[in-house]
């Protein structure tokens, strides 16, 4: 199960839902997260900086022939292809190299219970490619307007890459994110969002912890300071997680 995080947007909640997918999942089987950004949020989440001197990134599965060899973190049940300064120019590369990487993303996916990629905020080959080998799309949204245009955006690339490559390919799955559930504007966006798209529940609200438990390397749930955080950001995820068949029903 190969399940893609997106939007073109920055600042959304990308690598925050990546993230805690990736932790929910290693719960129950072998994850492996796939960080193409080279922000390098994600692979910052999972590992220290030094460790990933050396090892295959993630670049390499555009670009090496042979499959690159995810790392170990200190999860037993996280494998990470890190992100590297080379990937800005992957978007420079024509098409043949991200067929190339769907294929190498394909057989890596054999050999785990979930694969989770963290794509960049822009258009490009990058994103095409993550798009075009994924079992499953994840649109996190904030629903404030400026933010909600660029849907319109990653819904036509999802669509024609959808037509043209994976005819059975599912429409995505959108998350609200950084919910203030006190502002009017943002439910009522909310709920516009939610009648004409598939939404996931439950929305998430803005909480500090977020950004304070993946500093320290760990999902909201594993931080004691926010319960609403907490509850909010596990039961999205495990339904994510068993909707798409990685968690079993009752796990
Ligand atoms: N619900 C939330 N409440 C509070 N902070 C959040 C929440 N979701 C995400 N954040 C924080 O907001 C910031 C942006 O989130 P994140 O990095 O996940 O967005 P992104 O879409 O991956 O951004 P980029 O496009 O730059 O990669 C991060 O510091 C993250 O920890
Ligand atoms: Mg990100």
């Amino acid at each position: 199960m190969i399940v893609t995080v997106s939007n073109n947007k920055g600042g959304v909640g990308k690598t925050a839902l990546a993230a805690h997918l990736v932790f929910r999942a290693a719960e129950h089987g072998r994850v492996l997260a796939i960080d193409l950004d080279s922000q390098s949020n994600l692979t910052a989440t999972l590992i220290a900086r030094a460790d990933k001197h050396g090892r295959a990134a993630s670049d390499g599965l555009f670009t090496e022939i042979d499959l690159p060899q995810p790392m170990a973190t200190v999860d037993a049940n996280i494998d990470l292809l890190p992100a590297a300064a080379g990937l800005t120019g992957v978007d420079r590369q024509n098409l043949s190299s991200g067929f190339s990487a769907m294929g190498h993303i394909k057989s890596l996916a054999k050999q785990y219970d979930a694969v989770v990629i963290d794509t960049p905020p822009a258009l490009g080959l990058r994103l095409m490619t993550a798009l075009a080998c994924a079992d499953r799309v994840l649109v996190p949204l904030v629903p404030e307007s400026y933010s909600v245009d660029g849907v319109a955006t990653v819904l036509s690339e999802i669509a024609s890459i959808g037509e043209n490559l994976i005819p059975a390919m599912r429409p995505a799955d959108f998350v609200i994110n950084l919910m203030n559930p006190q502002a009017r504007q943002h439910r009522r966006i909310a709920e516009q969002i939610a009648a004409n798209f598939k939404v996931a529940q439950p929305w998430l609200s803005r909480s500090v912890a977020v950004a304070d438990a993946l500093a320290e390397r760990r999902p909201v749930w594993r931080k004691t300071t926010s319960r609403n955080a907490a509850v909010q950001w596990r039961t999205l995820c495990e339904t994510l997680l068993r909707d798409y068949g990685v968690l079993p029903v009752e796990d």
